[in-house]
């Protein structure tokens, strides 16, 4: 993730987690934490002609687009601004020649590596970009030499769920009324040592299958 993703990551963060509050301070998180580390699923369209890295918003949508959810939606949508760097001018969707479909965050802390964060367009979802994801991440850890991935998920949060499963993650532990909206307990997930062979092995065929599934993701080069 580059500093420029960020206004395309907070608006998925925001499809994704409507309820979370603050939003995170991804710059802060790219320039200061030395621990964090954050990936993006980008959809390059050279064909279109819309804002590119970098660049200023087209003029046609030089004014902010008008926010959803009344007033206090408005003022929360205002304070993600200030606080997160929205810069709130972004083409629609369809104009960009660059669309971030979703985005890992992890922190590798001393003994495990913690995701922290998860999520993919609505738009893009079931296309195995969450799989992508998930696997960059723990590809990252093992890289880094750290034995576990640990997370912590919603009990009611099917999807994720099955993702982390198939990917061996296993329940923990749980932190009752974790989350401050709903009060809704967290499960906490974690993997067996990153590091075995076994869960290599299972890795790689868990990729070779995406991949014939979904094909190569390539790099983004620069
Ligand atoms: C969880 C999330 C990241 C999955 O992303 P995705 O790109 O749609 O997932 P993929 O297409 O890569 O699916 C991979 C696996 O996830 C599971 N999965 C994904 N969506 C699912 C759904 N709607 N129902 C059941 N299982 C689902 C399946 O195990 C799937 O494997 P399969 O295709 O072999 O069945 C996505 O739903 C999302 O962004 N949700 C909102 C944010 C969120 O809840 N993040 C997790 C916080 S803990």
């Amino acid at each position: 993730m580059r500093i420029a993703d960020i206004p395309q990551v907070m608006e998925v963060e925001r499809e994704s987690f409507p309820s979370m509050w603050p939003p995170t301070a991804y710059k802060r998180e790219l320039q200061q934490n030395r621990l964090a580390h954050y990936i993006v699923v980008v959809e390059h369209r050279p064909a279109h002609t819309g804002a590119r890295r970098g660049a200023q918003a087209p003029p046609a949508i030089e004014e902010p687009q008008p926010r959803q959810g009344g007033p206090v939606g408005r003022l929360l949508g205002e304070l993600r601004q200030i606080l997160g760097g929205d810069d709130g001018r972004l083409p629609p969707p369809e104009q960009r020649e660059e669309l971030v479909l979703g985005f890992v965050g992890v922190w590798l802390l001393p003994d495990e590596a913690h995701i922290v964060t998860i999520a993919v367009r609505d738009s893009h979802r079931r296309q195995g970009i969450g799989e992508f994801l998930l696997i960059a991440a723990i590809e990252l850890a093992q890289r880094a030499g750290q034995p576990l991935m640990t997370l912590e998920c919603r009990v009611s949060n099917e999807p994720a769920l099955a993702l982390y499963e198939k990917y061996g993650f296993q329940q923990l532990g749980l932190r009752p009324r974790y989350y401050s909206d709903t009060h809704e307990d967290a499960l906490i997930l974690t993997t067996s040592s990153l590091l075995s062979l076994k869960y290599q092995a299972a890795l790689e065929q868990l990729k070779r299958e995406h991949r014939q599934r979904w094909g190569d993701l390539a790099e983004r080069d620069g």
